[in-house]
């Protein structure tokens, strides 16, 4: 029987059902919002910091009574040694209260929820112990400058950042006095705002140029990334302020980043991507080490008792603590055994895990209180111990001289047929989009908020020269046209989304009257990635096919009428040149020069500044001629927001063994060491630009190289001649070579450089470098231990790893 229900019924049913539905998914939301907040967000009830601590003078010291008892604890008396005010406040501590000091507070404080006293913006904290009264320590990143939030809820006052150069432009200097300054500006703008510890710098190898961070690390030589990592470290620290040296290690694509695996020999572990943070720890002590996301031969970095026990704290002698990456890992009390003491940013579901663990003798109490005890370490070392009340002033006109002149110090001449410096050109003809949209650096968290950046028509207006009006008509059409694509994304989309406006197709009568009306051409081309999303070969490492046309119709037409082009390329990585690179008459590597990048551009031009930053990897001709290109993601893609979410609330789980996919849930490091120049050296392969290549506008002269072995280190010395027009700096760079090695070694392996002076035209000056002969040994895997090979090694000097002037034999 067909029983239909009446009208009135129906209606009735439809709005009960709708009515439960709307119910559902608002208790629905309510609940997944409350677990999120209570999960991720905020879960540190009862655990605020205290601002009531009263200072108390006994027998003529005044101290603060952290504890409120009345008496001077040991480590209430700053005039005690750290290690003894630790011993004796952990001594005071319940377990619950060391077990909550292993996790950060959560991410209240990134998405800007901070209590009175906070710091909106700061991305991670090292959590209070009121009773105590041990304070919070604020942890902000990164590379490049510090990343709080410009501006705050009811506050007139803006907190701009500076945003100095990107790493791999300072590596492009191989001035490690200048990067100590960079790094002091960044820890006295972090001192400023009362961060405790700056999270960089970012130390990886440059495995393959399409890693989406490149922009964020150094070098693809582990000397270089050691050398330049430790003078950023010591600048910072030199001000009180911690650093965070990540990511250790191996951390080489961003694909799959938080599950991938790392298939590596031991030689290449130690000989190249262990060798940077080695040069780092040994030569700077970090007052911390950031652990990285992926697996290592199956086991998380953040996990394996190997890496950060074995060998950071036993061989290295690392003294500091090491922190996860952002929700790094999986299993708390495995990271708290190995070796990793605090985990970042913290979550409830840790601080749960780890209660458990401790209750179920999954964690030892040992393992606990050498975590806890590192991080007190840490804490007492901060000013927030030192009761420092930081004013929210740094000197941001100061530290913006310091990035404009870093940033024009580690910008590369790649090529120059007599049209740099300008002479009598006066009106530019600025060409592309990133001309007026200066790209200042990366993405993701090493993204800075500046206040401002200067584009390179500021820059050169700045100068005093004219800007062409043509072809600035032309540029700001296009932004009216295309407006949207103008609008740079702020806040937690600018982590996300990298700046990338459309490019301007010029007609043949456009570019015919830019001509007519300039005196030279400046055409920029602009790249941005980061952290995230690994970059493809399409359109970002190969040119697009705008870009070519531009280069082509521009350098023909400018040509014909006797006028010269220079390309400027502002990007954070390698991209394509040897089909390209002929056409224009000067090439400048302006990498991503911070706030002032601009300003920097204009100063090399103009010849205010000659250039002397030399390429701190090789710019090969096809990608394909790096070895590690077989393996590495040929598929990017890019994290969101929701995805974010997403493996936060489900982690994200392993893949099955027979559906795992190759360069995503692993990847297979077959090159061995024969990583950037190890390889194309050994190969004798054609390269567009060769490491530690870089053109001045002068010239130097290398006296006869003298050796000496004195013990166990090599001393080398030589005189440095400016023998050109221009004043300007040299970087000297010396390699080793074993010959007849019994094992497959590159044919030459950067062991020392120095970076002259600014020589006059006629000045010289002695270099003098040491290399201590330990550093000429390989990872023997039979022994599992550096072997230094006995017999002949030819030492080299250069001013690039394809222009060796000299080589001298010696014995050992
Ligand atoms: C990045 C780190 C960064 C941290 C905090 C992570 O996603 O990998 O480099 O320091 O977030 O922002």
């Amino acid at each position: 029987m067909n029983y239909k229900l009446p009208y009135e019924e129906k209606k009735l049913f439809f709005f009960k059902i709708t009515g439960a539905f709307i119910v559902l998914i608002f208790v629905a939301s309510i609940c997944s919002f409350w677990y999120v907040n209570k999960t991720f967000i905020s879960f540190e009830d009862g655990y605020d910091n205290r601002t009531d601590i009263l200072e108390l003078t006994i027998d003529g010291y005044t101290f603060l009574d952290r504890n409120s008892n009345s008496t001077l604890d040991v480590y209430e008396d700053d005039r005690e040694a750290i290690a003894d005010r630790v011993l004796d406040v952990l001594s005071q501590m319940t377990l619950q209260e060391k077990i909550h000091l292993l996790k950060g507070a959560g991410m209240a404080s990134t998405i800007g929820m901070t209590k009175p006293g906070g710091i909106p913006g700061a991305v991670g904290a090292i959590v209070p112990t009121p009773r105590l009264g041990i304070p919070t320590v604020h942890l902000s990143d990164g590379p490049a400058g510090l990343r709080i939030e410009p501006s705050r809820e009811n506050d007139d006052k803006t907190y701009y950042c500076t945003a100095f150069p990107i790493a791999t432009l300072l590596a492009s200097s191989w001035n490690e006095t200048l990067v100590y300054e960079v790094g002091n500006a960044m820890g006295r703008e972090a001192k400023a705002y009362g961060i405790d510890v700056i999270l960089g710098p970012a130390a990886n190898i440059h495995r393959h140029p399409l890693c989406g961070r490149n922009f964020e690390y150094f070098s693809e030589d582990p000397l270089l990334s050691g050398f330049i990592g430790a003078s950023i470290v010591n600048g910072i620290q030199s001000n009180g302020i911690g650093t965070s040296v990540k990511h250790f290690v191996a951390n080489n694509q961003e694909t799959n980043r938080v599950l991938n695996d790392v298939i590596v020999s031991d030689r290449a572990m130690h000989e190249i991507y262990l060798k940077g943070f080695e040069h780092i720890v040994k030569r700077s002590q970090p007052w911390t080490i950031m652990s990285s996301y992926n697996k290592i031969n199956g086991v998380y970095t953040s996990e394996s008792e190997w890496l950060l026990t074995n060998i950071l704290r036993n061989k290295w002698g690392f003294k500091g603590l090491v922190m996860t990456d952002w929700f790094g890992g999986k299993s708390p009390s495995s990271q708290i055994s190995a070796g990793n003491d605090l985990l970042e940013p913290g979550t409830n579901r840790q601080w749960k895990a780890l209660t458990k663990a401790v209750k179920n003798g999954e964690l030892s109490m040992d393992a606990i209180d050498i975590a806890a005890k590192r991080i007190l370490t840490l804490i007492f070392k901060t000013k927030k111990m030192q009761n420092y009340r930081f004013n929210n002033t740094p000197d941001l006109k100061k530290h913006a001289a310091i990035t404009r002149n870093s940033a024009a110090e580690g910008m590369v001449l790649l090529k120059n047929e007599n049209s740099l410096p300008f002479t009598n050109e006066k009106n530019i003809a600025l060409l592309g989009v990133t001309s007026y949209e200066f790209i200042a650096g990366g993405t993701g968290s090493g993204d800075v908020n500046e206040a401002y950046t200067i584009s390179l028509e500021e820059g050169f207006k700045n100068a005093g020269f004219k800007i062409n009006k043509t072809a600035k008509k032309i540029v700001d059409l296009h932004r009216k046209v295309n407006s949207n694509s103008f609008i740079k994304p702020e806040g937690l989309d600018a982590i996300f989304s990298p700046f990338s406006p459309p490019e301007i197709i010029y007609t043949t009568d456009q570019i015919n009257d830019i001509v007519a009306t300039s005196d030279i051409g400046v055409l920029t081309l602009g790249r941005n990635s980061g952290e995230g999303g690994d970059r493809s070969e399409k359109n970002d490492f190969l040119l697009t096919k705008t870009e070519q046309e531009m280069i082509v119709k521009f350098t023909d037409a400018f040509h014909k009428k006797n006028k010269k082009v220079v390309v400027v390329l502002n990007i954070g990585g390698v991209i394509e040149t040897a089909s390209w690179k002929d056409l224009p008459d000067a090439i400048l590597l302006a990498w991503q020069g911070g706030q002032e990048g601009g300003n920097s551009v204009v100063d090399i031009l103009s010849g205010r500044i000659n250039p002397s930053g030399k390429l701190p990897m090789t710019f090969p001709v096809k990608l394909s001629d790096h070895k590690s290109h077989k393996n590495f993601p040929k598929n990017p893609k890019m994290i969101t927001i929701e995805g974010l979410v997403k493996n936060l609330i489900f982690p994200p789980s392993e893949t099955p063994k027979a559906h795992k996919v190759k360069d995503e849930d692993y990847t297979f490091y077959h090159e061995d060491v024969f990583v950037g120049y190890r390889h194309f050296d050994s190969k004798n392969l054609s390269v567009s630009f060769p490491f530690g290549f870089g053109l001045s506008y002068t010239d130097f002269k290398y006296s006869p190289m003298k050796l000496e072995i004195e013990n166990d280190t090599i001393n080398i010395s030589l005189n440095i001649k400016n023998i050109g027009a221009f004043p300007g700096k040299e970087v000297v760079q010396f390699y080793t070579e074993k010959l007849n090695s019994i094992i497959k070694r590159p044919s030459q392996e950067l062991k020392s450089f120095a970076k002259t002076k600014r020589l006059e035209n006629n000045e010289s000056i002695n270099v003098s470098v040491k290399i201590p002969i330990i550093e000429l040994s390989y990872w023997n895997e039979t022994v599992n231990d550096w072997s230094l090979e006995k017999g002949e090694y030819n030492i080299k000097v250069g001013g690039s790893s394809r222009n060796i002037s000299q080589i001298l034999k010696i014995s050992l």
